[in-house]
């Protein structure tokens, strides 16, 4: 199930990086929690064009970052690639400061980690990767007041079989979520088409994280379940609506527990899992992908 190397267990977290004051912050950084979004998932064109150029960040950075996952860089490393990227950009990487649940602290750094086991939110760290092993990299950039939010799954080295076959279902998923999402339709038919590829592939679909509304704000509140949630989250998809698909399939169970500190979340199992995510924008022919460099 966990076809090479042992458990992912926390490393050394390096010191936060700075930020120019040049570069605009999102309103939650340095406040104990992110602001509630009352201004809906429907956005006019203005807004729209302006999300397209922090999703174009956000999958560049993500491009560059994907090209460094090989045995032997640290988790770290690649955080700080990720965040010299966006900076180069004039963007913000949404990720820094992003305030926690309750209690915890905000996420402290630039861009989500996760390997292997772990499912999201892994804190970049002196974990060096190993030949094998599959590496999230999740990296939303801000700018002109929006964000733009992508993940991607690269195997370092030479993948097994069964971690190359999750890789590109879970992509291939992602893909079909994406389409799904015509005007009109309930966002549950999303997570109900992954589920069900999902299942035909022998995976998991992860139940307790989602995608979301973004845009003006990082998780605008709209949930986007990546597994069949009928008769509930049937908002209607509307044209102008922008939110991200970014399903996390599992080899084996998708049950799964966070760490204490606060933010990382692995299988219970100790099974692998992949993960893809566009943000998208839905038109009157249906969706497309922002998310491209
Ligand atoms: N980018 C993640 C998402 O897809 C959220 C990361 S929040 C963090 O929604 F604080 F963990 F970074
Ligand atoms: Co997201
Ligand atoms: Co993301």
């Amino acid at each position: 199930m966990s076809p090479v190397r042992e458990s992912i267990t926390k490393g050394a977290v390096s010191s936060i990086l700075e930020v120019p004051a040049s570069i605009a912050r999102p309103e939650y950084v340095g406040r104990k929690r992110a602001s509630t979004w009352g201004g809906g998932d429907v956005h006019d064109a203005e807004t729209i064009e302006k999300i397209r150029i922090s999703a174009r960040i956000a999958a560049q950075a993500l491009a560059e970052v994907g090209r460094h996952v090989v045995p032997g860089v640290t988790t770290d490393e690649l955080d700080r690639i990720g965040h010299e990227f966006v900076l180069d950009h004039d963007a913000y990487p949404s990720t820094l400061g992003y305030p926690g649940a309750a209690g915890r602290p905000a996420f402290p750094k630039s861009l989500c980690t996760s390997v292997n086991e772990v499912i999201c939110h892994g804190i970049p760290d002196s974990t060096v990767v190993e030949e094998g092993d599959i590496v999230k990299v999740d990296i939303t950039a801000f700018k002109n007041g929006v964000h733009g939010d992508n993940c991607g799954s690269f195997i370092a080295g030479e993948g097994s079989p069964e971690a190359v076959k999750l890789v590109e279902v879970t992509h291939e998923a992602m893909m079909r979520g994406i389409k799904a999402a015509q005007p009109g339709r309930e966002v549950n038919v999303i997570g109900r088409v992954i589920e069900k590829f999902a299942a035909r592939h022998g995976f998991e679909s992860v139940r307790s994280y989602t995608g979301h509304g973004v845009g003006p704000a990082f998780h605008t509140g709209l949930v986007i379940p990546h597994y069949d949630a009928a008769p509930y989250h049937d908002d209607v998809i509307e044209v102008g609506m922008v939110f991200t698909v970014e399903p996390m399939l599992c080899m084996g169970s998708e049950e799964n527990h966070e760490w204490k500190d606060g933010w990382t979340v692995v299988t219970d199992d100790g099974s692998w899992v992949a993960q893809f995510e566009h943000t998208i924008v839905i038109t009157e022919t249906g969706p497309e992908v922002l998310t491209l460099p």
